[in-house]
């Protein structure tokens, strides 16, 4: 059979052994098929070994590392405008937080999206999107949360579905109208109620829920409430839990089944453990850690307890303006404490499995989506050791080649 791509002579091809989740130690196994070739067919990996395929095109893989393509499970794409002062605010002594009870930070983004129009968003996002998928990152997670209207917040979800459509990488997307309170609502109960009403519409456009369950913004009461209402109605759900202070975001998401328990900084040992012990992703974004200057989560004591971690970038104006995949790994290793394999595992496998793509993402296995990386390198641990330098030698998303 002709296929339609095929990788010939790789140094190597580097994939997790297992489709995520996969949890602890498993994180580290992972396999390096050394002198390989891949064949691609209708956008599918068709073959992985040593024959060589016949294809229509070929790429020389000689000196080069296979891996799939970086999964982001958490950005806040589509957003517009530029937070550069609350930067130099925080390098002068103030705190996100403060910032943002002066009504700056996620607040000041929603003044800037709601003013934009959808055309524009979907421009500035999609160019991101460009920058990453130069970087192998072939599948993006994005979210609402700077609407903080139904206008608003349904326009950002459509805004992701139309990229999904149009750009190469492939779009997922997270509601998470629940993100801070609007200047228009002085009850945070009143206006959960308010996003409940909106949950059919929603639910045309994404299958998973958010909340940014912190002090100072949704508390664990009001969180509960709100994501027991999007789990009656079917959602996937996921919380922003137990990043600037310990507030119980962590052990919500475990008891209420959440797919996901995201940032973790400032996670205690019970949530440790009872994270350890449930089938909820500890999604580490250690990039948020270095761009606020604030301590890591403990990625180290997650896995040697038998946690299953995903990395991500959080890209977003605010608290983080990192989209590089390299960066957000070699921070995972240096400071969260993780393998260069388990780095790997959570950029790929387990952050499919938060996507709940993991069936057809995250690994270089047959039947699997032909999304690959091909790296400058002699070995995979490169990807963390070599972070500044442009390691990336082509893109295949779906199959095509990219640039
Ligand atoms: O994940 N923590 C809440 N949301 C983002 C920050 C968004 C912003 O500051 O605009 C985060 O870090």
């Amino acid at each position: 059979m002709k296929l339609d791509l095929a990788i010939l002579n790789l140094n190597s091809i580097v994939t997790p052994v297992a489709h995520g989740p996969v949890r602890g130690r498993d994180m580290a196994r992972i396999e390096c098929i050394k002198e390989s070739n891949i064949g691609i067919l209708d956008g599918k990996i068709e073959y992985v070994g040593p024959e060589i395929p016949v294809a229509e095109k070929y790429i020389d893989g000689r000196g080069l590392i296979a891996m799939p393509g970086f999964i982001d499970c958490h950005t806040l794409i589509p957003f517009t405008g530029n937070r550069s002062k609350e930067f130099l605010m925080r390098l002068e002594g103030r705190s996100y937080m403060d910032i943002m009870k002066a009504g700056g930070g996620i607040r000041s983004t929603t003044e800037a999206v709601r003013k934009a129009p959808a055309t524009s968003l979907m421009a500035e996002s999609s160019r991101f999107l460009d920058s990453m998928l130069s970087l192998g990152v072939t599948t993006v997670e994005g979210k609402s949360g700077y609407g903080l209207d139904r206008d608003g917040e349904l326009k950002q979800l459509r805004v992701l579905e139309a990229l999904d459509e149009i750009h190469p990488v492939d779009v997922f997307s997270t509601f998470l109208g629940a993100h801070a309170l609007p200047r228009e609502y002085s009850s945070k109960d009143e206006y959960l109620s308010s996003l409940i009403e909106t949950f059919d519409e929603v639910h045309k456009l994404t299958d998973t829920i958010d909340i940014f369950c912190e002090d100072g913004v949704f508390n664990v009461d009001q969180s509960r409430r709100y994501m027991l209402a999007a789990r009656d109605r079917g959602f996937r759900i996921r919380i922003h839990a137990d990043e600037l202070s310990s507030s119980g975001g962590g052990l919500l998401a475990v008891e209420l089944g959440a797919v996901s328990a995201d940032h973790l900084i400032s996670a205690d040992d019970a949530t440790i453990k009872a994270l350890a012990k449930s089938d909820t992703i500890a999604t580490l974004l250690p990039g948020t850690s270095f761009f606020l200057n604030e301590s890591f989560a403990s990625g180290r004591e997650l896995i040697d307890r038998g946690a299953i971690v995903a990395i991500a970038s959080d890209f977003n104006p605010g608290s983080c303006n990192i989209y590089n995949p390299f960066i957000v790994m070699f921070l995972a290793v240096t400071r969260c404490g993780l393998k260069v394999e388990e780095a790997i595992t959570a950029y790929t496998a387990n952050a499919a499995a938060v996507l709940g793509a993991e069936d057809r993402k995250g690994l270089i296995r047959e039947g699997y989506d032909a999304d690959l990386v091909l790296l400058r390198a002699g070995d995979y641990s490169e990807v963390v050791y070599n972070f500044s330098r442009d390691i990336v030698s082509n893109v295949i998303k779906s199959g095509t080649v990219i640039g």
